[in-house]
């Protein structure tokens, strides 16, 4: 199926959505849209990258899709899951009410558990660990899901590894804190690169975002150091990626825009760009509460 070339609707990847069978983070149509990627798209010309599997519910749909793509001959270990498979206790409300509630203790290796739960598909899956000491092999990636931009020297890392083997013309990122408040240099990026990645899909009701590598992308954009990227290209970088998203997302896009100046010591930029948005955007539930919180600790 050529799927109009660049454009992706969630009506060609609906029927997919289902209930998790891992415990995981990414939404129901994260999960379908993985799955449709690798059963309809992925093409085996380069690997499969996904970075921050956590417990293997974003590499589990990869290699489920993967198994039965019937255009791929070879399926031996071409998904590659990074993790650092050290627990982190601000993750445990996620197993609240699960069997692995209250098994983990901070720093406790988890490994086990996502070799486990990804045991049916362990012929097409090769583990990895921390991106900042695993590197890459010199071979072209086709996808790259992205959730572990988490801190800016890991950003930094990403960037180096892995977007030098992205595929012209064939290889789509996801970003999946595209949503996220506690990662404004995702936003960054992407307004960044705009000339060389098309935004070609947004997940609804998930945190991520689809993009396609249309050009080559220069050396010295692969070495963006984030925390040079001035208050100007920031403004244009926000109000673009308000733009790519859907309704739902917006909020929490808004929140990033806030800490951008937060994290650069700024606070009354930082209050002053959320007083807007708090006019603008119904904060319920969004990421604009937690910025709320921050901005403003002393108010109930
Ligand atoms: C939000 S969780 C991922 C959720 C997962 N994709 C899912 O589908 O449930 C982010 C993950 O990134 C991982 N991570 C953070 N920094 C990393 C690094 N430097 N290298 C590899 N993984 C990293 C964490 O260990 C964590 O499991």
């Amino acid at each position: 199926m050529l799927l109009n070339r660049n454009k992706i609707t969630l009506k060609k990847y609906r029927y997919l959505k289902s209930r998790s069978e891992i415990l995981g983070m990414i939404s129901d149509y994260e999960r379908a849209f993985l799955q449709f990627y690798t059963l309809k798209i992925y093409s085996g010309a380069g690997e499969i990258v996904d970075l921050g599997t956590w417990l293997g519910s974003s590499t589990f749909v990869l290699a489920k899709g993967l198994s039965e793509n019937q255009k791929v001959s070879n399926k031996n270990k071409r998904i590659f899951a990074y993790d650092l498979f050290k627990w982190e206790n601000s993750l445990n409300h996620h197993v609240v009410n699960t069997e692995y509630e209250n098994i983990f203790e901070q720093g406790d290796d988890y490994k086990w558990l996502f070799f486990k739960m990804t045991k049916q598909y362990e012929p097409h899956i090769e583990t990895k660990g921390n991106v900042l000491n695993e590197g890459w092999l010199d071979k072209p990636i086709e996808f790259l899901f992205n959730d572990a931009m988490k801190n800016i020297e890991t950003t930094h890392q990403i960037l180096k590894t892995f977007y030098p083997y992205l595929m012209p013309q064939k290889s789509m990122l996801v970003y999946q804190d595209f949503d996220h408040y506690l990662t404004p240099w995702v936003h960054l990026l992407i307004f960044r690169f705009r000339k060389y990645f098309k935004h070609i899909h947004d997940i609804p009701i998930s945190g991520g975002t689809v993009f396609k590598l249309m050009k080559e992308l220069p050396i010295d954009y692969i070495h963006t150091d984030v925390t040079l990227i001035d208050e100007i290209e920031a403004e244009q970088a926000y109000k673009y990626c308000l733009k790519l998203a859907c309704d739902q997302k917006k909020p929490n896009i808004a929140a990033a825009h806030v800490m951008y100046y937060y994290y650069h010591d700024k606070l009354d930029k930082a209050q002053q760009v959320f007083s807007l948005y708090q006019s603008k955007f119904n904060m319920v539930n969004s990421d604009l509460m937690e910025v709320k919180q921050l901005l403003y600790p002393n108010n109930d």
